[in-house]
């Protein structure tokens, strides 16, 4: 399938489906953590509407945006697969056209953990998806827990931007060896790669603490620093046992919460969460 590189074509083909539409925005580099959104949407709506941009305004200064892998052609090959309606893949001066400078902060929310190591990263994120939305008019958004904290800053934009779309986070998807697929995976050497599983190993020996009926929220920071503290190799970004909606930390019990981390294994930052008691 062709890809639609103008936001006037991408309304036009939008406007002639008939039908609900799930939306999946992507950066590309798609692996099978994308695909499985892809295949929700199709099993919930009748179109799938996939974007590939990488965009420029959520990368901070000084990460590399040159390097974000991209293989365009490689990417609709294994969207071809898929049962995919329209692919979207536009040009910065598209979505961006000089003088474009409007962007959407959610507040606190951004600040936190991910937003606190990366300066405007999420506003970044709410702009480009909001634009998104309202290019592409989803009924349903398809996003990964992966990304724990971007699927609650979007949540938070649509509600409060009003966006008619439903939001719906699906599970992350992992490798055997329970390390998170992402396309940043493919920066890791092989002695790196060999390494990366201990991220989720951490967090799956605090949910183990968890259920054995660990409640402290800092034992359980403590225990999953001390996890990692074994590995020198891992840098260590932050560990957080955090309120599941607005993450701010929790001190003391914890009933329900996201527990997240960051580290940089050699020049790759990589970030994983789980989500401890029932909601
Ligand atoms: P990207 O990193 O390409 O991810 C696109 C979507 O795939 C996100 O919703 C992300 O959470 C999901 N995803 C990535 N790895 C996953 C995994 N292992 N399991 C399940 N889902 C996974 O996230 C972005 O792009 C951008 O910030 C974007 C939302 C497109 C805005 O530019």
């Amino acid at each position: 399938m062709d890809p639609i590189e103008s936001i006037a074509v991408l309304r036009r083909a939008r406007a002639a489906l008939s039908g609900s539409v799930g939306f999946v925005p992507t950066m590309g580099a798609l692996h099978r953590g994308h695909l499985e959104l892809v295949r929700r949407a199709a099993a919930e709506q009748q179109h799938v509407v996939v974007s590939i941009f990488v965009n420029p305004t959520q990368f901070a200064a000084g990460e590399d945006i040159a390097r974000y892998p991209r293989d365009l052609a490689r990417d609709l090959a294994a969207l071809a697969d898929e049962r995919v309606s329209l692919v979207f893949a536009p040009q910065v001066a598209e979505m961006y056209p000089a003088g474009a400078t409007t962007r959407i902060d959610v507040g606190p929310l951004a600040t936190r953990l991910e937003g606190a190591h990366r300066p405007g990263h999420f506003i970044g994120v709410a702009t480009v998806v909001a634009k998104l939305c309202h290019i592409v008019a989803p009924d349903a958004l398809y996003l990964g827990q992966k990304d724990v904290q971007q699927t609650l800053v979007i949540r938070r934009m649509a509600r409060d931007l009003d966006l008619p779309v439903q939001v719906i986070v699906c599970p992350t998807v992992r490798e055997p060896d329970g390390l998170a697929l992402s396309s940043r995976n493919a920066y890791l050497s092989p002695a790196e790669r060999a390494l990366a599983p201990e991220l989720f190993a951490a967090l799956a020996a605090a949910a183990q603490r968890f259920a054995a009926g660990e409640r402290r929220a800092d034992a359980l920071r403590g225990l999953i620093r001390r996890h990692l503290a074994a590995s020198p190799a891992i840098a260590v970004d932050y560990v957080s046992v955090a309120d599941p909606v607005e993450l701010h930390e929790l001190d003391g019990l914890v009933a329900h919460a996201v527990v997240s981390l960051a580290a940089t294994i050699g020049r790759t930052r990589l970030i994983d969460n789980i989500v401890l008691g029932a909601p």
